[in-house]
């Protein structure tokens, strides 16, 4: 199957220019002016005048069906990558979980039976670690070769995934030599525990102190120390759902001290604030870790973006419904399964947001949900650009449609929009996955079960020699 996308705009990281683009099968075939007039045939022809053309995004931190919190979140790898795909991301890195007690194999396999035959978006998997003993560093090597080659630790969440210095250590230690990349959740659990504890005995239990317990400084301290200790073992890091600006401010010293450390920022962190916990239960829709932050956070993370101190845009999605399971907290924000929705709409949110008010270019956009994504975690130039034998995936963008984000009409399975009501310019129109038209004209067409695995490289591009 040969399809021509025509008359588009290409944008990519690099730059952006009018071109024609030829997929043939599951890979770009020809760019290039004119290629109809040109000779070029094709079984179908796709008209992407006054569109962008733009490879499909990445979202790198995902949580399908993840057991957290008393409850699961709530979208499948089916329903989650059919939302992934309206929105213009054509591959997701979900997070695998090592059970407490049993073996990252264990934990691998149940992932890849969770999204194999259902996902209909590539994707890929990290592997969060419950547990460093021998056994588990002994399994990591294996793991990278299998291309799973990152893994998340995490100092929060104490007695559920929290891990202390020395096993965090231990695990860099190993992904020193093994080549991978280690994902840091970096806030202080077992402080966070201390404030909240007594924030709750006072009978302040309400989803808005959520984001006051957990304390800037907190995450601040936590990513400090986790860069220390990554720059101790000699091994690149990358700090997850980077919230806060005393965060920020320390992977930039990090960075400018030549360190190899990394961070990813969310649109939630970008978009809402503090404020939005604070409507008595309501703020329940809006419990995620790390908090959402108070506003003047927000100016800061754009200067990080803007800078390249922070290099990627991801969502962190990981939905559960207000009715029956953020409820599971009503009278103790402790219990408030911890996660947001997000998958489908960071793409127009970033655009909207960030290029329409002209706070990044439309390449710097691609390069924070796309390319950037791709390349960190080891899938690039397969996927992240428009390039001669890269994966056809693409998205046609039409970057002046308006469109109302709203839990009425978005395809995640979670019964509310944290973005309920908000306008966004710039919408995915059509969207193929290696070639496969899956959304034509905001229509699914996509098979079913159309994702497949992506085996990953380790991050080169992270590491220095
Ligand atoms: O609140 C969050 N972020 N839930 C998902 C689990 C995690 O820490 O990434
Ligand atoms: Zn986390
Ligand atoms: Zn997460």
């Amino acid at each position: 199957m040969r399809t021509l996308i025509a008359n588009g705009t290409i944008v990519t990281a690099e730059g952006s220019y009018e071109a024609d683009v030829l997929v043939d099968g599951e890979t770009i075939a020809q760019i290039g002016r004119n290629l109809a007039a040109a000779g070029v045939t094709a079984d179908e022809t796709i008209d992407a005048s006054g569109k962008y053309v733009i490879p499909g995004a990445i979202d790198v931190h995902t949580h399908m069906e993840l057991p957290f919190g008393g409850t699961f979140a709530k979208d499948t790898f089916e329903t989650g990558t059919r939302a992934a795909a309206f929105g213009g991301t054509t591959c997701i890195v979900d997070f695998a979980v090592q059970p407490r007690g049993g073996s990252l194999r264990e934990g691998l396999d149940t992932w890849h039976a969770k999204a194999e035959g259902n996902a209909v978006v590539d994707y890929g998997f990290h592997m969060i670690m419950s547990d460093v003993n021998d056994a588990t560093l002994a399994e990591m090597d294996q793991l990278v070769a299998e291309g799973v080659p990152d893994f998340k630790l995490f100092t929060a969440y104490p007695g559920v995934f929290y891990s202390d210095d020395g096993a965090i250590f231990r695990a860099m230690q190993q992904t020193a030599k093994n080549g991978g990349l280690i994902m840091m959740h970096a806030e202080n659990g077992l402080a966070i525990d201390v404030v909240a504890a007594q924030y709750a005995a006072s009978g302040k239990t309400d989803p808005y102190y959520h984001g006051v317990v957990r304390y800037p400084i907190f995450e601040g301290e936590a990513t400090n120390r986790v860069i220390r200790l990554a720059e101790a073992a000699g091994v690149p890091v990358y700090i997850v759902h980077l919230s806060a600006r005393d965060a920020l401010d320390q992977v930039r010293a990090a960075r400018d001290r030549g360190a190899m450390a990394f961070a990813e920022t969310c649109p939630q962190y970008l978009f809402l604030s503090l404020d939005d916990l604070g409507n008595g239960f309501e703020g329940a829709k809006f419990v995620c870790s790390p908090p959402l932050r108070p506003k003047d956070h927000q100016e800061d993370l754009w200067t990080g973006l803007l800078k390249d101190d922070l290099q990627v845009v991801s969502t962190d999605h990981c939905p559960f419904d207000f009715h029956g399971q953020k409820e599971l907290g009503r009278g103790d924000f402790r219990k408030i399964p911890n996660g947001l929705p997000g998958v489908e709409e960071r793409v127009d949110l970033m655009h909207d947001g960030g290029v329409v008010a002209g706070r990044i270019s439309r390449e710097r956009w691609v390069e924070l949900v796309s390319t950037a994504p791709a390349k960190l975690f080891g899938m690039y130039p397969r996927k992240g650009t428009i390039a001669v034998g890269s994966d056809a995936d693409i998205v046609i963008y039409d970057p002046n449609a308006k469109h109302v984000l709203s839990a009425a009409t978005h395809h995640m399975a979670v019964d509310y929009s944290c973005y309920e009501g908000r306008e966004v310019q710039g919408i995915a129109e059509t969207v193929l996955s290696r070639g496969t038209v899956l959304v034509r004209n905001r229509e699914w067409v996509g098979p079913k079960g159309h994702g497949r695995f992506v085996k990953r490289r380790t991050a080169d591009f992270a590491r220095r020699a």
